[in-house]
C-alpha cells in the first residue's frame, strides 16, 4: 500500500471543492456530478463538474462485465488513481465495491482509508440504507466523508431481482427510511436512483443533505449520469432517465469504418505520415526535423 496520494496539488490557485462544499449546496444550485474513469475523460468533466464519482459501474462500461458484483478494490484503486491525476477543481468520491464494506464497520473502514490513502479521493460511496448506518457513523467519524446510495442499489440486484425503480406503493416508507438513517449517520449528500419523482421530492424536502439523483427527478439538490451512457458510447443501451448529450459512440464507428477503407485501398499512411531516410536542410533555422 502506498501512503502517497495521487492526487496533484492543484495549480493555478484553483480551489478544490470538498465533500462540505457540496454538503452545503442542499437547496442551492444543483449539484453537477459525473463518473469518471480515466484521466482524459476525468479532465474534459473537471471543466463542468463540482463531484466526479469513481463508479464501481467502471465494471460494466469499461471492462465488460455482466453487472458490478465482480469489481474489486484493485480496480477501484487503480481507476481512483487516474480520474485523481485529471482532477483540479470537482470533489473526488470512489465507490467501495461488493463485498469492502458490508461485513462490519472495521471491515469498511479498512478498506475506505486504502481507497482514501492511495487514490487521494476525498471521500467513498457505499451502498445500502438503514442496514449501513452504524458503518457510515463509523467512518464518518474517523475523518471518511460518506455519499450514500439509495432506491436502486445495483450491487443487490440479485436480492432486488433487477434493475428495477424502487420505493413504489407501500415500498416508499423504506426507502425514505434508509436516506433520512444515512442522513442522521452523517453521510454528506445522497444519491438515488430509480426512485418514483413524487417520492424524490419527498426525501429531497425531508433530508438535511443533497439528494443527488439517477433515474430520479430534477427536483434533487444535484444529477449524476454515467458519462458512457451521457456522450453515447454504447449503441443499443438507452435507458429511460439518460438524456443522451453526443453520439460519440456512432462518430468512433464511423472513423474506424474510414480507417479501415483507408487502410485497404493504401491512402493511409499519406506523405505526410511518413519519415523521409535522410534529414532535410534546415534553412539555417537550426531546428531539427522529426
Ligand atoms: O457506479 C456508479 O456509476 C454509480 C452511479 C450511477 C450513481 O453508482
Amino acid at each position: 500500500m502506498s501512503a502517497t496520494p495521487q492526487t496533484p496539488a492543484p495549480q493555478g490557485g484553483i480551489r478544490r471543492l470538498t465533500p462540505s462544499d457540496i454538503r452545503a449546496r442542499k437547496g442551492g444550485t444543483p449539484v453537477v456530478c459525473l463518473t469518471a474513469y480515466t484521466t482524459p475523460m476525468a479532465r474534459l468533466v473537471d471543466r463542468e463538474a463540482d463531484l466526479i464519482l469513481v463508479g464501481d459501474s467502471v465494471g460494466m462500461v469499461l471492462h465488460g462485465m455482466p453487472s458490478t458484483l465482480g469489481v474489486t478494490m484493485e480496480m477501484m484503486i487503480l481507476h481512483g488513481q487516474a480520474v485523481a491525476r485529471g482532477v483540479e477543481r470537482a470533489a473526488l468520491v470512489v465507490d467501495m465495491p461488493f463485498g469492502s464494506y458490508e461485513e462490519t464497520p472495521a471491515q469498511a473502514f479498512r478498506n475506505a482509508a486504502r481507497i482514501m490513502a492511495e487514490t487521494g479521493a476525498q471521500a467513498v460511496k457505499l451502498e445500502g440504507g438503514l442496514h449501513m448506518a452504524e458503518t457510515v457513523a463509523f467512518l464518518t467519524a474517523r475523518g471518511i466523508p460518506v455519499m450514500g446510495h439509495v432506491g436502486l442499489t445495483p450491487q443487490s440486484v440479485n436480492a432486488l431481482g433487477g434493475y428495477r425503480v424502487q420505493g413504489r406503493g407501500g415500498d416508499a416508507a423504506r426507502v425514505r427510511a434508509d436516506a433520512a438513517a444515512l442522513t442522521q449517520a452523517g453521510a454528506f449528500a445522497v444519491v438515488l436512483e430509480k426512485v418514483p419523482a413524487a417520492l424524490v421530492d419527498t426525501i429531497t424536502a425531508e433530508i438535511a443533505v443533497p439528494t443527488i439523483g439517477i433515474g430520479a427527478s430534477a427536483g434533487c439538490d444535484g444529477q449524476v449520469l454515467v458519462i458512457d451512457d451521457m456522450l453515447g458510447l454504447f449503441g443499443d443501451f438507452r435507458p429511460k432517465f439518460v438524456r443522451r448529450y453526443a453520439e460519440l459512440g456512432e462518430s468512433a464507428a464511423e472513423a474506424i469504418a474510414r480507417y479501415a477503407a483507408d487502410v485497404q485501398a493504401r491512402r493511409f499512411p499519406a506523405p505526410e505520415h511518413v519519415f523521409a531516410s535522410e534529414l532535410p536542410a534546415t534553412g539555417g533555422s537550426g531546428k531539427a526535423a522529426s
